[in-house]
């Protein structure tokens, strides 16, 4: 079975996604509604959204619009149908009625449906029809979440499953997780009953919902928008419809009714239209104050808003096993929440799934979790869990745990795929080295480097691992959600403050060092890049012999935003880069203007098809949709590399004054527009003094170290400036730029 043409019916927030999304795999979609207006302002909001749906915008068009009535005839000719419109049985019936009519014969017909079972969905096909239908339930943002599960009837030709379930790993990039039909399958029933728990423990423990959140979240291994982030994100309404579909769903003996009973805060909040960020506001509110913008927060006994505090629960690292042992109410949250989530996932199993595995992945997968529950009381250690755990009755998996006290349970990972992924060689592959900011793995003939600390933000310690790791072929390659979001801006602002700059000069130079080295090692180096890529992050890409780039990355050198210039080889590889265009070889000023603008506004991509144009990404580089292959795409450009020999230096031709001039002509512009002010005009003229060459002339040749110390003097000239310090200060303290 090929897939070549789908059509998707409904066009709300879920088809939409998934139009854009089979777009993104150059699939032919029509997208049909009960009027080709609705179906067409769903395409202009694909090509608004933000961030983005589509890859490519330019490809909107691929995308063909219609209604029911008039275009029902489209139908004929997919391979696939997606039914995604409202979860309202009668109209999901009445289409699959029309459907059946139309479709050609074999081709696949499956529901996007949240919660209604596969045989009530199939009640009215025929036995022949039940073969070709199923349950594929992808997650919003589409593009951007990995799971979909897929859930079957007892009638389905598996050789057609498995085909599908192939095509929308491949294609589509997502981990397919085949499901039973239980209610919310396996993300959903899991991962809110997470939030539930995470929820009424911090009423009844009298947390704040900052204090939850700050729990809750990156210290759990969770996102850091936390639980009541997260409710206000996913709407406080939807969760009602939501919950309220669970409790209809469930057996009265479900552990689920506990936590699902209706809060009358949370009632009051949806009838006074206080439904998260799509409306006037939620567990947090942006309220106007004196003309600023203030976060405010909802006092969960009160009902009243305060300023937003920033709670410090003073760990900056994800170490679970430290956070419940903790002697105080965040400890005691932290142990009470997991604990619940321990021991109701497992009491799932083998109901929903045979494989506990299959729930951790959900997790990852659906929800952003670096790790699953199994994964958690692995982690725990089986032993400490059983001293510290009260009960945990009528739940088969613990109760044979218990009596084996097998801290070894866990076994494989990511058993719903047959790719060698990263996170199942991780489980293979001996651990040689580590430090706080990096792990070393080796595997079979090559090392892997994976950053480990917040956003994978970069210090010496993970320049260290790098420079040790490339006595073998080196990928760097990690699970986490970025691959690196820059240099760590709050280690170097702390010698800052203490005048130390002896020190940032010295990282800067061990991170330019180990750049040079990445490059020129007598093993070949991948970077293997999944979202953000930022600043130092671009920089160790831009240096490593090959990159293999999930199609979701965000990449982009953006230190100007902080007051800096790119100081680890950022502007010489990237002038490197546009110095081999055509343009380039005839006017000597088109690279570094190239580079200029780029750097200069801090140019981010947020998909390799922009990321190209840029020169971030060649044109050789691979770009895969599926983060799950970067590792088995990596290891084979590593085999055919047995010969590997590490490139020669480059040398550089730069026109010094003459296009420095230019340069500081447009900032003079911007600045007069009032677009920059006095200490963007300073940024600028650094990053104009680094990419036209300094005190060079065309003729002149330089060299890499002479590239990397005109990078570094520019650094170090800003770093030292109160406004940079204040630039960066700002945004280590509420995330955004300041424009100084
Ligand atoms: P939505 O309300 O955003 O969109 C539904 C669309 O269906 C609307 O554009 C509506 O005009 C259209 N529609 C209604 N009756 C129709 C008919 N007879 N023919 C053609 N179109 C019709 O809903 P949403 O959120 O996109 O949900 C769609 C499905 O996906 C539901 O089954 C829902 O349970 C499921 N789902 C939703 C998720 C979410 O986060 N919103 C996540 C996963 C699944």
């Amino acid at each position: 079975m090929e897939i070549k043409k789908v059509v998707v019916i409904g066009s709300g927030t879920m088809g939409s996604g998934i139009a854009a999304h089979l777009c993104n795999a150059n699939i032919p979609v029509t997208l049909l509604d009960l009027k080709t207006e609705i179906s067409e302002q769903a395409r202009d909001k694909i090509h608004k959204s933000k961030p983005p749906l589509l890859l490519d915008k330019s490809k909107i068009s691929n995308i063909k619009v219609g209604n029911i009535l008039d275009n029902f005839s489209e139908v004929k000719e997919a391979d696939w149908i997606v039914e995604a419109v409202v979860e309202r049985i009668d109209i999901k019936h009445d289409i699959y009625e029309k459907i059946f009519k139309e479709r050609k014969k074999g081709a696949i017909v499956s529901s996007n449906t949240s919660s209604i079972p596969i045989k009530v969905l199939s009640q009215n096909l025929t036995e022949e029809e039940k073969k070709d239908f199923c349950i594929t339930h992808f997650f919003n943002p589409v593009r951007y979440m990995g799971l979909l599960e897929i859930v079957k009837n007892e009638n389905n030709d598996l050789e057609k499953i498995k085909a599908l379930k192939k095509f929308c790993e491949t294609e589509l990039g997502k981990g397919v997780i085949v499901c039973n039909d239980t209610p919310g399958f396996l993300g959903n029933r899991v991962g809110v009953y997470a939030m539930q728990i995470a929820m009424t423990e911090a009423f009844k423990m009298k947390l704040s919902i900052e204090e939850a959140d700050a729990i809750f979240g990156r210290p759990m291994g969770i996102p850091k928008t936390g639980i009541f982030g997260l409710y206000d994100l996913i709407g406080i309404d939807l969760m009602a419809d939501v919950l309220k579909s669970f409790i209809k769903e469930l057996p009265k003996t479900d552990n689920f009714h506990e936590v699902a009973k209706e809060i009358p805060l949370v009632k009051n909040l949806i009838e006074t239209g206080y439904t998260g960020r799509k409306g006037k506001g939620g567990f947090y509110r942006i309220n106007k104050t004196d003309g600023k913008k203030v976060m405010e927060a909802l006092n969960l006994e009160t009902g009243e808003y305060h300023v937003s505090k920033k709670i410090n629960i003073k760990s900056e690292k994800v170490d679970l096993v430290a956070l419940i042992n903790r002697d105080d109410k965040y400890g005691k949250y932290a142990w009470s929440v997991t604990s619940k989530i321990i021991k109701y996932a497992s009491s799932l199993v083998p109901e929903i799934t045979k494989e506990f595995n299959d729930i951790d992945e959900a997790m990852r997968l659906g929800f952003n979790w670096t790790k699953g529950p199994f994964e958690m009381l692995e982690e725990i250690g089986v032993n400490n869990f059983f001293n510290k755990v009260d009960e945990y009755g009528n739940n088969d998996f613990l109760e044979n745990l218990a009596k084996s006290k097998n801290e070894k349970f866990y076994g494989e990972r990511q058993k719903y795929t047959d790719i060698e992924t990263l996170g199942k060689v991780k489980k293979k592959a001996t651990s040689i080295d580590g430090n706080n900011s990096a792990q070393i793995y080796r595997f079979k003939d090559y090392n892997i480097v994976e950053f480990t600390t917040k956003a994978n933000a970069l210090d010496y310690n993970s320049m260290d691992a790098l420079k040790k790791a490339t006595d073998k072929p080196l990928i760097i390659i990690n699970e986490s959600m970025q691959f690196s979001a820059g240099v760590n801006l709050s280690y170097t602002m702390d010698f800052a403050d203490k005048g130390d700059f002896k020190s940032i000069e010295k990282f800067i130079r061990y991170f330019q060092e180990t750049c040079n080295h990445l490059k020129y090692s007598d093993c070949p180096v991948i970077s293997a890049p999944s979202g953000l890529t930022l600043g130092g992050g671009v920089e160790v890409m831009v240096h490593s012999n090959f990159v293999v780039s999930h199609t979701n990355i965000v990449v982009g050198l953006v230190e100007t935003i902080v007051g800096l210039t790119p100081a680890g080889g950022g502007c010489k590889e990237m002038l490197a880069r546009w110095l081999e265009t055509e343009e380039a070889k005839k006017d000597p000023h088109y690279a570094p203007l190239k580079v200029f603008d780029i750097i200069g506004y801090a140019k981010t991509a947020t998909s390799p098809v922009e990321a190209e144009p840029m020169m971030y990404l060649r044109a050789e580089d691979k770009k895969i949709m599926n983060r799950n292959s970067l590792l088995e795409v990596s290891k084979k450009i590593l085999e055919e590399n047995r010969e590997f020999k590490a490139p020669s230096e480059i040398k550089f031709n730069l026109p010094g004054k003459t296009v420095k001039n230019e340069m500081i002509k447009i900032l003079e512009k911007l600045y007069n527009d009032k677009v920059i002010l006095d200490h963007g005009m300073e940024v600028g003229k650094e990053l104009a003094h680094v990419l036209s060459g300094g005190n060079t002339t065309i003729d002149k040749i330089l060299s890499e170290e002479d590239m990397f110390k005109l990078e570094l003097d520019s650094f170090m000239r800003l770093i030292e400036t109160k406004k940079t310090q204040e630039r960066i200060k700002h945004t280590l303290a509420t995330g955004k730029p300041l424009i100084n």
